[in-house]
Formats: C-alpha cells, sequence, structure tokens
C-alpha cells in the first residue's frame, strides 16, 4: 500500500486547533524545549525486525529526531491522521514516551521506540507489539497493571531489576528480556499466566541458577533462550512445565553437569539443545552428547581452537576444580532429587492402590453375580455363555481366578 497520508481518515478538529501554531514537519531536527510544540510524523515504510529476526516492512508513522528532557509534557505529537496505529521513533532521545502521544494516537496498536534513552515505558490498554529495546529502562507501568491486548514485547538490553509489573499478561506470546543483566535469577512462575506465550528469551539476564515454581505447564511454550548466563547445573526435568519445547538454548553458560537419560520423556517435541561454550569436561560431555544425539537431538557445536572436543563440542580434561564443585552440587541436588523421587513414587503408588481398590471391588461383583442364578441375557452374551458357559457352571472360582493372573501378567 503507498504511503499516501490523504488516504487517511484526517481529523478535522484536531488539524484546526493547531493550525494557527508552528508546526514542525516531516523529519526536521528538533529540539523541543519548550511547550506547546507540535511534532508530526511522516506516514511512510518503516524497517524493523519480527518475532524470528525476520526483516519486516510495514507503514508507520515515524517521528524523526525527536529530543526531550525530563519534561516530556511540553511536546504534542501529531499526525495528518490520528488513525494511525503504528508508531515509531527515530533518532530520538526522551526518558519517557510523552504522554500526549497516547492521548492524541488513541488507537495505537504498535509503538517502536528502540535506543531512545527511554527510562520508564508506559503500556497502554490497546497496545499489542512494543518495540523497546536498546533503552535504559528501570520501570515498566502497565494501565491497570495487565493487558489484554499486548502479544509481543521486547524489553532486551535495558536496566530491568524485576518482573513484578509484567506478570499479567494473558495474551502475550512473544516475550524478549535478553540482556538486562539485572534481572538475576527470575522464578519462571512469573510467566505463568501467559498461557500463549511461545517464545521467551532470557539470554543474559544474570542467572545463576533456574528456578521453575511454576504450577501449571506452559503448555505453547516452543523456544526458550537461556544462553550466555552463568548456569552450572540443570536436570531436563527443570523442563517439564513446556510439553511443547522445541528449542533450548544453553551456550554460553558454566555448565559442567547436565542429566539428561529423561530427556524424551519430559521433552517429547525437542529438536535441538545447544550446549556449547560451556563449562564442560569431556567425560560427562562425550555421554551427555550421546545421549542427545542417539534420540535425534541437535547440538549445535562451536568452534574450539586448539582445546579438546568431543561431539565438536568444546571441553576441558583439566576437571580437577570443576569436580570439585560437581561433587558438592551434586550433594544438595542429590538430597532434593531423592525427596522429589520419593514424593513422585508416593502419588504413583496412591493412583496405583486406588486402581487396586477399584478392581478388587469389580472382583467382588464379579462373584457376586457369578453365583447368583443367570439373570435373561442379550443375544452376544448368550453366545459366550454357550461357548464356555458348562466349565463356569461347575467351577465358577477358577474362571475367575484365570482371568485375574491374566491381568496381573499384563
Ligand atoms: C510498577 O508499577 C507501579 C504502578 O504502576 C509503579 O509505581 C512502579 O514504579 C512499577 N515498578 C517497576 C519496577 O516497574
Ligand atoms: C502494580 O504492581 C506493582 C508491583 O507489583 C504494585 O506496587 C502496584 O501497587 C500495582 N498497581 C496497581 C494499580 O495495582
Ligand atoms: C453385576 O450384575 C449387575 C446386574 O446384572 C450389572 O449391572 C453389573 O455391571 C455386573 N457387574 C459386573 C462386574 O459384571
Ligand atoms: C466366567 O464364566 C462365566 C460363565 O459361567 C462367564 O460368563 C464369564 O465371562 C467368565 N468370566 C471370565 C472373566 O472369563
Amino acid at each position: 500500500m503507498p504511503a499516501v497520508q490523504t488516504s487517511r481518515r484526517a481529523r478535522p478538529v484536531g488539524l484546526l486547533r493547531w493550525a494557527p501554531l508552528v508546526v514542525l514537519v516531516f523529519g526536521a531536527k528538533l529540539a523541543l524545549e519548550a511547550a506547546g510544540e507540535i511534532v508530526i510524523c511522516n506516514y511512510e515504510k518503516f524497517h524493523l525486525f519480527d518475532s524470528m529476526y525476520r526483516p519486516r516492512t510495514d507503514n508507520f508513522c515515524v517521528f524523526n529526531d525527536v529530543y526531550l528532557g525530563s519534561d516530556v509534557k511540553g511536546a504534542d505529537f501529531l499526525a495528518s491522521s490520528l488513525d494511525y496505529k503504528r508508531v515509531a521513533f527515530a533518532n530520538s532521545k526522551f526518558p519517557q514516551v510523552p504522554p500526549s502521544l497516547f492521548k492524541n494516537f488513541d488507537d495505537i496498536r504498535e509503538l517502536y521506540v528502540r535506543r531512545c534513552s527511554v527510562e520508564m515505558l508506559k503500556i497502554t490498554r490497546l497496545l499489542e507489539k512494543v518495540y523497546a529495546g536498546g533503552n535504559r529502562i528501570v520501570s515498566v507501568q502497565l494501565d491497570g497493571n495487565a493487558s489484554n491486548s499486548l502479544r509481543e514485547l521486547y524489553l532486551d538490553g535495558n536496566r530491568l531489576h524485576g518482573l513484578a509489573n509484567l506478570t499479567n499478561l494473558p495474551a502475550l506470546e512473544v516475550l524478549v528480556l535478553e540482556n538486562n543483566p539485572l534481572l538475576g535469577n527470575v522464578d519462571l512462575a512469573q510467566f505463568g499466566r501467559m498461557e500463549r506465550l511461545w517464545k521467551l528469551d532470557l539470554e543474559r539476564i544474570g542467572m545463576t541458577r533456574l528456578v521453575n515454581g511454576l504450577k501449571r505447564p506452559l503448555a505453547e511454550l516452543r523456544r526458550l533462550d537461556l544462553s550466555n548466563n552463568a548456569l552450572t547445573y540443570v536436570h531436563v526435568r527443570m523442563f517439564r512445565t513446556f510439553p511443547k519445547l522445541e528449542h533450548l538454548w544453553l551456550h554460553g553458560n558454566k555448565l559442567y553437569f547436565m542429566e539428561a537419560d529423561q530427556v524424551r520423556t519430559v521433552m517429547p517435541a525437542i529438536r535441538s539443545i545447544v550446549i556449547d561454550d560451556n563449562h564442560w569436561g569431556c567425560g560427562h560431555l562425550a555421554s551427555l552428547g550421546k545421549q542427545l544425539r542417539d534420540r535425534g537431538i541437535i547440538i549445535r557445536h562451536g568452534s574450539c581452537g586448539t582445546d579438546r572436543a568431543v561431539h565438536r563440542v568444546c571441553c576441558s580434561d583439566e576437571t580437577d576444580l570443576v569436580d570439585t564443585r560437581y561433587l558438592i552440587e551434586m550433594g544438595i541436588r542429590h538430597e532434593t532429587r531423592v525427596q522429589q523421587d520419593v514424593r513422585e513414587l508416593r502419588a504413583e503408588n496412591d493412583i496405583l492402590r486406588r486402581e487396586l481398590e477399584r478392581l478388587g471391588s469389580l472382583l467382588g461383583e464379579l462373584l457376586v453375580n457369578i453365583s447368583r442364578p443367570a439373570e435373561p441375557m442379550r443375544a452376544n452374551e448368550q453366545e459366550d455363555e454357550l461357548m464356555d458357559g458348562q466349565e463356569a457352571d461347575e467351577q465358577p472360582e477358577s474362571n475367575v481366578t484365570a482371568s485375574f493372573e491374566e491381568y496381573e501378567e499384563e
């Protein structure tokens, strides 16, 4: 579609209101300090990247070279039509998106404010996609602390400390938090309400251990990036809450141990686990790599230079240091794992006992039915009766016992 502004419905009232004032148009270099100045965006083809990092071009109304100090209320943002749903800022700088933008563009669905030195980000109710990477964002505020519209949120390269304000986003499908080194060990339970999330990027957020307190699975999650953190140990069971996970990135951590024997049970859909650039000892890596590859899982390899490599993943034979840490950690893990195993076995045991009770009462019923005089039966049951009726009449108990043994064998 050509970027013809007149093809859009304009709001004459709004334009008339501003007509007597100085109007600064189309990419002029602006330094807005004084109150009451007006900035107008240019409706044009704008290039950005989509959720899979593919180039995307779409019509945006683009504000160029907007510089604002701490008093962001000084400027008014306008367009030839205020119905534009996508708004972008290029070469701009302001501590927060001026509130008047949302007031004037009251139907805004996409906001692009990459590399604008934003410190506080406000997300309004109708926004569906927000591109806010490469800023200095410390704080994010949602209208009413929730959004049922937001589907994609890009906050890579910021200064977030926590995610408290970002938990109530039930429509979210893509969340990119890459390179927020102050986030640390976020509990994956914080994403529990994002039931449609299929992509979660937690690369380089300063994570030292994986905490997964999710009560229910995130059933749509297909891509989970935990690369370039400081994880030392993972058990694939930590990913049991992601039944559709296809790609897992673990490279660039300090992993020296990973338990993967249950990988296919826990992650039936997994296609690749990237494990290179970690602190693997060659011995462990040899068996881990084999386990994964034997199950058809791709492990990407890096270039090792002169280092040792197994399955083309770099590793070290000097594992003394690693071994000590490994032993200490395994001691701790072992205890908690035994406890968890016991809990899981108890639960399974309960299920089995209930099943046994059910079978027992069924058997009792059967015994009662058999010892009762035969009632009129339907045609197919009569056939059965004719086939082995004689024997059963004489020895009803052996007939029942035999069938029970059969069940046990199964
Ligand atoms: C969370 O939201 C509240 C209210 O909207 C706000 O006052 C606070 O600064 C926000 N905190 C963070 C860390 O974003
Ligand atoms: C939003 O969440 C923050 C952090 O959890 C809290 O401090 C604030 O009071 C909440 N605001 C509203 C309006 O619920
Ligand atoms: C026992 O007989 C009753 C009545 O004929 C029937 O409803 C029931 O399903 C029978 N139970 C079993 C275990 O076959
Ligand atoms: C036992 O024999 C009776 C006939 O006397 C038959 O109806 C019933 O299906 C048999 N039970 C089993 C479990 O084979």
